[in-house]
């Protein structure tokens, strides 16, 4: 492993908001007194109502000594505010000319620049119009748009009347769509006649239709005109947004909500059952998307900011929209794909709008790596003063390039480690104050208390690895399951009682610096994408020809992990390269394309003990071509079955 260090270059360590010696003096503040940080902190956003002193935290965790099952997670418990005039409405004196949303169409030649003042007018008239459709408080809106900035208009809408809005990624499938409108039993549903992606068109009304047969609990379609192309229209059901648009009031007053109101559900994947509607709230939510936004990025009020993420996922959440527009920031959309029309699209965009902070994931840097430096070198990139990973671990090669061929040497890398779960960044370098070393996520931010534990919980000192929990609350943290608070106490809080479990294995050098080594569940994480296996699985049993099916995740030049599904087949069935193609098909039907199986492989039998519990050490080691070290398997009920395995495996 690596052990470079990249110390503060000396320019940046003079500019910025902090450096090493305050981030020391704050992390320590945080953790001894966190009420009193955190009670400061808040002060960044607007209150309609302060929150009092004796309210700021109020946070059980369970574990030994705590009531049974009691896990809460309260922040400005009786404080109020309001999200989208947080990040719209007071900005207006100061900044309503400036631009918030700077969109990039996946045609380079479609872009939009739209000022808070716009942002707040379009945003009002639309919760104006959701309350005309009957939309109240406490209601769950699901939306399913692609890169637009009417995405970022519909978060912003539901956030101003209350309504809790369940963004679902564009690329999944009807099937994707429906569980999870049915799972939060959302009555409206927000999607566009067509996405644009690399050139192609995706049919997402049409998506939508196929699912609410599904889910027939929804009333209400609004239909944003992105493509014009032929879609089918329900009247009395959708309705265009732009007539909803064009006919509001555009005056709306912000909804005063409490801190603990729900702001957003977001599905996302576990290593069991169905993905969990992760439940985040208002006040603490957006005081730790802000602040992580501003001290992460270092963002300044000249910052032309661009996050690469979609909005379907939490980076698009909190860091295009949330954070970077709490903080009067200019945010960038894109709506396409990092290829097209070639690979240098990234590089070209940000010397169109002069972006100085480039945030995205490591399985982007490596297939932009693939196509060789020349096509960066086309590009200026002066502009750029700082950049970010975000999403998996990043391996040094794809570090060193970066840094080198696109950052030209001068700009510092911030490797964010976080999770849907969080809400926010919590392990990362402050580019003004930590020293970088490639491939690591550095240190915690202000109020992370992150600990290292073995398997049966004992936390390690020093110099060790194992699996991190963090020890203690932070105001971004999720709050529930949506409609299943057990669930959440179970996944979360009961492997290490009394601590958050983050499903992640993490290993700490001797500087106390943070090394993430990926899940250490059945969570793969397939170009930055989190998938679960189970889910997988289940998709792929629910084939007519599939008895069995066990999927395991395995190393990955450019998507980092890749999916390899061992099916076994019905008796009678031919396992072919056809059926092959056909059971990757029937999984990008039934999740979407991210889902899809990289490697199958016709199983006869999987491994099992004598009690019949599949044993995903060996699946795991077998997809990862290293048969060798396959240890112990004397518990299995046929060891036949690893021969078999191992002498027709996929990955050689
Ligand atoms: C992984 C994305 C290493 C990790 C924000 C985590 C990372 C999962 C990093 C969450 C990083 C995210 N270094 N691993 N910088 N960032 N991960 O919920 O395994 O989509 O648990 O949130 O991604 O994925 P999620």
């Amino acid at each position: 492993m690596s052990q470079d260090i990249y110390p503060v270059p000396a320019g940046f360590a003079a500019g910025a908001r902090i450096d090493a010696s305050g981030y020391e003096a704050a992390y320590r503040r945080s953790l001894e007194d966190p009420a009193g940080f955190w009670a400061e902190a808040g002060r960044r956003l607007d209150w309609i109502t302060p929150y009092s002193p004796d309210a700021v935290k109020d946070v059980s965790f369970g574990g030994p000594g705590a009531a049974s099952g009691d896990v809460h997670i309260r922040w400005f418990h009786d404080g109020t505010l309001n999200v989208a005039a947080n990040c719209l409405d007071r900005h207006l004196g100061p900044r309503g000319d400036k631009v918030a949303i700077l969109w990039e169409g996946d045609n380079p030649a479609d872009s939009r620049a739209i000022t808070y003042r716009q942002l707040h007018a379009e945003v009002s008239r639309f919760a104006n119009a959701l309350l005309a459709l009957g939309v109240q408080k406490g209601d769950r809106v699901t939306i399913y748009l692609p890169m637009i900035p009417e995405a970022a208009v519909a978060m912003l809408a539901c956030a101003r009347i209350g309504a809790i809005h369940s963004i679902v990624f564009g690329g999944f499938s009807p099937d994707s769509l429906a569980g999870r409108i049915v799972d939060c039993g959302s009555k409206i549903v927000i999607t566009a006649d067509e996405g644009l992606r690399a050139g192609k068109t995706v049919p997402l009304k049409a998506n939508t239709d196929k699912a609410l047969d599904q889910a027939p609990g929804v009333e209400t379609v609004v239909v944003v005109r992105r493509t014009g192309g032929k879609i089918g229209f329900q009247e009395g059901r959708d309705h265009w947004y732009h007539d909803l648009i064009a006919k509001a009031d555009p005056v709306n007053e912000p909804a005063p909500q409490n801190a603990e109101d729900p702001l957003f559900i977001l599905y996302t994947s576990g290593s069991t059952g169905k993905p969990k509607g992760v439940l985040h709230t208002t006040g603490g939510y957006l005081v730790y998307a802000a602040m992580t936004h501003e001290y992460v990025f270092d963002v300044r009020d000249d910052d032309i900011y661009w996050c690469t993420a979609d909005v379907g996922w939490v980076t698009g959440h909190s860091y295009i929209v949330y954070g970077p527009l709490a903080n009067g920031a200019t945010t960038l959309m894109f709506e396409g794909v990092p290829t097209y029309p070639d690979a240098s699209r990234f590089w070209q965009v940000i010397d169109k709008y002069g972006v100085t902070i480039f945030y995205t994931a490591p399985t982007a840097i490596r297939s932009l790596m693939r196509e060789g430096e020349a096509l960066v070198k086309t590009t200026s990139r002066a502009s750029l003063r700082l950049l970010g990973s975000v999403g998996e671990p990043i391996n040094p090669e794809a570090w060193a390039w970066y840094h080198k061929v696109v950052g030209d040497e001068r700009c510092p890398i911030v490797d964010t480690w976080w999770q849907t779960e969080t809400g926010g960044i919590l392990i990362t370098p402050l580019p003004g104050a930590i020293a970088l070393k490639p491939g690591s996520a550095t240190l915690p931010f202000f109020g992370i208390a992150p600990q290292v534990v073995d398997a049966e919980g004992k936390v390690l000192e020093g110099a060790t690895e194992g699996n991190l929990v963090i020890a203690d609350s932070w105001p971004g943290q999720m709050r529930s399951v949506y409609g299943d608070h057990e669930r959440f106490v179970q996944t979360y809080f009961s492997t290490y009682p009394g601590k958050y479990f983050t499903g992640d294995g993490c290993r700490r050098d001797e500087d106390g610096y943070y090394w993430i080594t990926g899940r250490v569940d059945d969570v793969i994480n397939v170009s930055g994408h989190r998938m679960g296996t189970a889910e997988v699985e289940s998709a792929l049993v629910a084939h007519p020809k599939v008895a069995e099916a066990a999927v395991v995740g395995y190393p990955h030049d450019l998507k980092g992990q890749g999916i390899y599904a061992y099916v076994t087949l019905n008796a009678g069935e031919d396992p072919t390269d056809a059926l092959k193609k056909d059971l990757v098909a029937w999984v990008r039907r039934e999740i979407g394309p991210i889902a899809s199986p990289d490697l199958i492989q016709f199983a006869p039998g999987l491994p099992k003990t004598r009690s019949g519990k599949i044993m995903r050490r060996i699946l795991r080691k077998i997809a990862e071509n290293e048969f060798g070290a396959l240890g112990d398997t004397s518990t299995l009920a046929d060891p036949g079955v690893v021969t078999d395995l191992i002498e027709n495996r996929q990955n050689r």
